[in-house]
């Protein structure tokens, strides 16, 4: 297919997004500070490593292949109020459980990114607010301005990005530990209930679950087979993700790798471009384009086949497995009309994409309470609508996007503890969209767990080639 003539294809470096029409940019009043604060973050140390950006590359590579899943989830936005150990830690446990009860599931390995450690910039539907007359701008995340109603708070404030740099480094920091130190020792997959919701339909399945864990360890370890023997069962790799969307920021967090002399954004492993700051000739795309980490791009249902495509060659001109995730958020009946279209095309054009499905975005409501809110089985609609196109089109899928806590909110509807929009303000806390809490997380991924195991056994059985 010819290529659009809008993808980019010019000299690219760090700062030539800065040349492009933006999208959902901040106005910042005072240049002279937005420029002291990115030379400070130039001469921060990065938070991740372009090593640790390729090796989720080459996992991502293997989803593609259908070798392995994806399991992404966290805060729709993280905050400075709520930055705090208990969080992380949770948030951390909650998708721990998830991708133990998925690998159980689909016996694939599964890759685990969290919305972690960055997620702090949101996209606005409009650029001002107006609440009794009078009218401030949005409210674009913590690393932008504050949620207050004040003028003072909403006045974007750039020094708000050394506080995001400073938290992310915190949280990364522990996330670390967590993964390597010893907490994500599968032998601890009873522990992981300490202190989650014990009294839930989901949270005794879950105690069985691990029942049979353990029996299995036990077993395994009887064959010699032990955390010492097997780093694998003690320790786990975890990642980071956020939407790429505050470009002063990621341009300052973007540094040479010395091994390869290319250019990686070192806020996160992997960055995503949002629904809203796709447009092929502006400057998002061309931000991306230049960084080698592994990329994602959120889709909706209004997207065509040449947008999906043009993205590609922007962002994938090598065709390089492993480097771009297409999230799809349609809703489940969009999903069933326009996603297969798009699958199909990819297909026949050979490009390799990891497909995942985020069953967040296109099912936010309004509760009859006045509540921003998604019902779980809306959300479950979706996932099975996905798992369904891939199996009629033969193709792989890739893993789920979430928005989820660890903690016991209430701020989606449904599930096993049946949160009804009567309930939904009793602890309603999200700072921007509603996340399923842990046991609807966890309710979610033993579904899908299902789904997988399903997928396995549909899977053509392959015949060795008689020699
Ligand atoms: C998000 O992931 O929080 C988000 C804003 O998503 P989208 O770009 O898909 O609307
Ligand atoms: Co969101």
């Amino acid at each position: 297919m010819a290529r659009d003539p809008k993808v980019p294809t010019g000299k690219w470096s760090r700062e030539s997004w800065r040349t492009k029409p933006i999208q959902q940019a901040p106005v910042y009043p005072d240049e002279v500070a937005l420029t002291a604060v990115e030379k400070q973050l130039r001469g921060y140390p990065p938070l991740v490593f372009a090593g640790e950006a390729r090796r989720l590359k080459a996992n991502l590579a293997k989803i593609g292949a259908g070798k392995a899943f994806l399991l992404q989830g966290g805060d729709c936005a993280e905050s400075f109020a709520e930055f705090h150990p208990d969080n992380i830690r949770d948030t951390f446990r909650v998708l721990l459980q998830m991708a133990v009860v998925l690998t159980f599931g689909g016996a694939l390995p599964i890759v685990k990114v969290g919305r972690l450690a960055g997620q702090f910039a949101k996209p606005r539907s409009a650029g001002t607010e107006i609440i009794d007359g009078v009218e401030l701008p949005s409210y674009r995340g913590d690393n932008v301005n504050g949620m207050e109603f004040t003028r003072e708070a909403r006045t974007p404030d750039p020094a708000r990005m050394v506080q995001a740099y400073n938290q992310s480094a915190a949280t990364l920091n522990l996330l670390r530990a967590f993964a390597q130190g010893g907490y994500a020792d599968l032998h601890k997959v009873h522990q992981w209930t300490l202190g989650f919701v014990t009294d839930t339909p989901i949270a005794e399945k879950y105690r069985r679950f691990a029942d049979r864990i353990q029996e299995t360890l036990e077993f395994m370890e009887a064959c010699g087979l032990t955390g010492e023997t097997v780093p694998q069962l003690k320790e786990t790799d975890f990642y980071t993700s956020h939407e790429a969307l505050l470009l002063p920021y990621e341009e300052a967090m973007t540094r040479n790798d010395s091994t390869t002399g290319q250019w990686y954004a070192c806020s996160a492993h992997m960055l995503w471009l949002g629904e809203r700051t796709r447009q092929i000739d502006h400057a998002h795309v061309e931000f991306l384009r230049g960084v080698q980490n592994p990329l994602g791009v959120k889709i909706g249902p209004k997207t065509t086949v040449d947008e999906l495509l043009a993205l590609c060659d922007a962002l994938n001109p090598q065709n390089e497995e492993g480097r771009l995730t297409v999230i799809s958020r349609m809703g489940a009946e969009r999903l069933a009309e326009h996603y297969p279209t798009l699958v199909r095309a990819i297909q026949r054009e050979g490009r390799h994409i990891v497909w995942v499905c985020d069953p967040m975005h296109a099912n936010t409501v309004k509760s009859s309470t006045g509540y921003k809110t998604r019902q779980f089985d809306r959300i479950l609609a979706e996932v099975k609508a996905f798992f369904a196109v891939h199996r009629a089109e033969g193709t792989h899928p890739g893993g789920v996007h979430f928005e989820l806590t660890g903690k016991d909110v209430t701020e989606c509807t449904g599930g096993a503890q049946a949160i009804t929009d009567a309930t939904l303000g009793d602890r309603y806390h999200t700072h921007c969209d509603p996340r399923l809490n842990a046991s609807q997380s966890l309710e979610l991924a033993f579904l899908i767990a299902e789904a997988l195991k399903d997928e396995r056994s549909h899977q053509p059985v392959r015949v060795a080639a008689s020699s």
